[in-house]
């Protein structure tokens, strides 16, 4: 308000001491909890995978059965979550395009604002369907999916990968690949780690 007027203008602070005292704040925080939480209650109902990090020893694991001669110049997170997983791929292959892709809103923001904080140049954080998506220049892909998502996946690479491209997967098998190397993980409630590459 105007000095015209005769009334001042509230600080900021007052705003806020009435928004509490009617409990606007309060409510407009538990609709944006809420929101969250039936965002990624859909996301999980329509991928059937809900945005589990992998277990620490089980991601140690997937790192491990990466080839130790891969130069990979593509590199794609096939589900990214929370974004762990492509943050440190991101920086274990800094010469490599790392493209992390996930479909739940709230993953991929946080994915977002965790670049913010943890900048990375070479990786690309998208919101997609990963089966709609180019893999064709893959060399390495990795995933932690369930078991009906990775029969689909399964007819996806086999359409798109070429010859050579390493896929590493967490706990979930391609049912009709044959794994190169597979690791089980103790620590991680004996999950088994498979690694894949398309013959040529
Ligand atoms: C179990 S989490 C794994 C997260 C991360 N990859 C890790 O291992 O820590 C799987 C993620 O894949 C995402 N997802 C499942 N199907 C997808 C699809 N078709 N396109 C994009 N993201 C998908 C889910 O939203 C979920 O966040």
């Amino acid at each position: 308000m105007s000095a015209e007027t005769g009334n001042e203008a509230p600080s900021l602070g007052l705003l806020f001491q009435e928004l509490v005292q009617h409990g606007v704040f309060e409510a407009a925080l538990f609709a944006l909890l809420l929101a969250a939480a039936l965002s990624i209650l859909w996301y999980t109902i329509r991928t059937g995978v809900p945005p589990m990090p992998s277990n620490p020893f089980a991601r140690r694991a997937m790192f491990r059965l990466i080839p130790e001669d891969a130069r990979p110049a593509t590199i794609y997170e096939l589900g990214c979550g929370w974004g762990g997983i492509a943050f440190e791929l991101a920086a274990r292959f800094p010469d490599a395009r790392v493209v992390a892709i996930e479909l739940s809103p709230l993953p991929w923001l946080v994915c977002h604002i965790r670049r913010l904080l943890q900048p990375r140049r070479n990786l690309e954080i998208r919101r997609a369907d990963f089966l709609k998506a180019d893999l064709a220049d893959a060399d390495l892909l990795l995933c932690y999916l369930m078991v009906a998502p990775m029969r689909t996946l399964e007819r996806k690479l086999s359409a798109d990968l070429r010859p050579g491209a390493v896929v590493i997967a967490n706990a979930f098998a391609l049912p009709g690949w044959e794994a190169e190397e597979t690791e089980v993980v103790s620590e991680a409630m004996h999950a088994n780690i498979y690694r894949y590459r398309v013959p040529g």
